[in-house]
């Protein structure tokens, strides 16, 4: 078990996330294993920064942590009690504690909608605001903390008069909103032009400091989860074909990878290299196969192993366990594991 931070906010125990798809012409069945045996435990407060390439399950995290995507197997225990145990009151509770910022910010916002009722309708919803007046003061208030400024020139546009990074700034005020003790932001980033996103990136950490907001922040690029992660005392984990293979302290994982993957990942990631000194092995790791194996293959002993070049004969055969092997430094490769 993973466990990020201090007390007990949300714990996802062995959860398995698989899709039925059909295929071809024959429409032949086909299981997509999105998630398996993701063991996580969030206290309050806590950051985890989820990196991976696309496909490997990063989304389905995040729905699943956020309550809108149910697990095909495990379980989720919010505050210590599961989920299914909850009464109403504290259900509503737990669904209004964590928000989800949407990976893809031009179908979030609806474009028939002003910023203002985008915001108007989870307070509404959730009864913190009695009339439209006092709606107007809230909004407005909301606008100023996402620095969407000056307010009243924005509060009645609509989405298609916004920037890339003011529709994530909107998006992000809208899971504010309900005062939210948890986001998960689904690569919120990664749409908006590279010199944005070191900004979008302070305001949520700001949020981080100010309120004690945990985030799962997802991403597919290591230098914005390290970034992240430095800043909020957070952990990067490393998603592979829907299990987590490595997870760490920034600076640990980054200086120390022990997983392959890791490896091979940081040689791919050149703003990293400003440091990479540190790194104990800086050689460009030669994969065997660059791509990803598809979700749909069932992938006996480490997933990895198609394109691992240091794969043996147990990797075909056994499924290494992710272990903790000190300083918060998890990681899932028999290699590691007996050494
Ligand atoms: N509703 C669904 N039905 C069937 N398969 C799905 C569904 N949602 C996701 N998948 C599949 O599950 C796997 C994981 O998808 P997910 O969207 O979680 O990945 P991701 O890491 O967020 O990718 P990206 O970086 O492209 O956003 C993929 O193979 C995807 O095609
Ligand atoms: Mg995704």
């Amino acid at each position: 078990m993973i466990k990020i931070g201090e007390g007990d906010f949300l714990k996802l125990e062995n959860i398995h996330v698989h899709f039925k798809i059909r295929r071809g012409l024959l429409k032949r069945l086909f299981i997509v294993r999105a998630l398996e045996d993701i063991n996580l435990w969030f206290g309050r407060s806590s950051v985890l920064v989820v990196v991976g390439e696309s496909g490997c399950g990063k989304s389905t995290l995040g729905r699943v942590v956020a309550g809108l995507q149910s697990p095909t197997m495990g379980r989720i225990y919010y505050k210590g009690k599961p989920i299914d145990k909850l009464n109403k009151k504290e259900y509503l509770e737990y669904r209004k504690s964590i928000q989800l910022i949407h990976q893809d910010p031009y179908s979030a916002l609806n474009p028939a909608k002003t910023v203002f009722d985008i915001l108007y309708a989870p307070l509404k919803y959730w009864g913190i605001v009695k009339s439209k007046d006092e709606a107007i003061d809230k909004v407005l208030e909301l606008l100023e903390a996402v620095k969407v400024t000056p307010p009243e020139e924005y509060i009645f546009r609509y989405p298609h008069q916004l920037s890339g990074g003011e529709k994530q700034r909107i998006a992000l005020a809208r899971a504010l909103s309900v005062k939210p003790k948890f986001i998960v932001a689904d690569e919120v980033i990664s749409a908006i032009d590279v010199s944005l996103r070191i900004d979008l990136m302070n305001l949520m950490i700001d949020f981080w400091k100010k309120y004690g907001i945990g985030y799962l922040f997802i991403t597919h690029e290591l230098a914005s989860a390290r970034y992240f992660a430095e800043l909020t005392n957070g952990l990067i984990a490393v998603m592979y074909l829907g299990e987590i293979v490595e997870a760490a302290p920034p600076s640990e994982l980054i200086h120390n990878p022990l997983h392959p993957y890791t490896k091979a990942l940081i040689a791919a990631t050149p703003e990293l290299i400003l440091d990479l000194s540190k790194l104990k092995s800086t050689k460009e790791l030669p994969l065997k196969k660059v791509d990803i194996p598809s979700a749909i293959r069932e992938i006996p002993g480490c997933k990895f192993n198609t394109r691992c070049p240091y794969a043996r004969d147990e990797c075909f055969k056994i499924k290494p366990k992710l272990i903790n092997v000190g300083k918060q430094h998890f990681v899932a490769c028999h290699m590691v594991n007996a050494s």
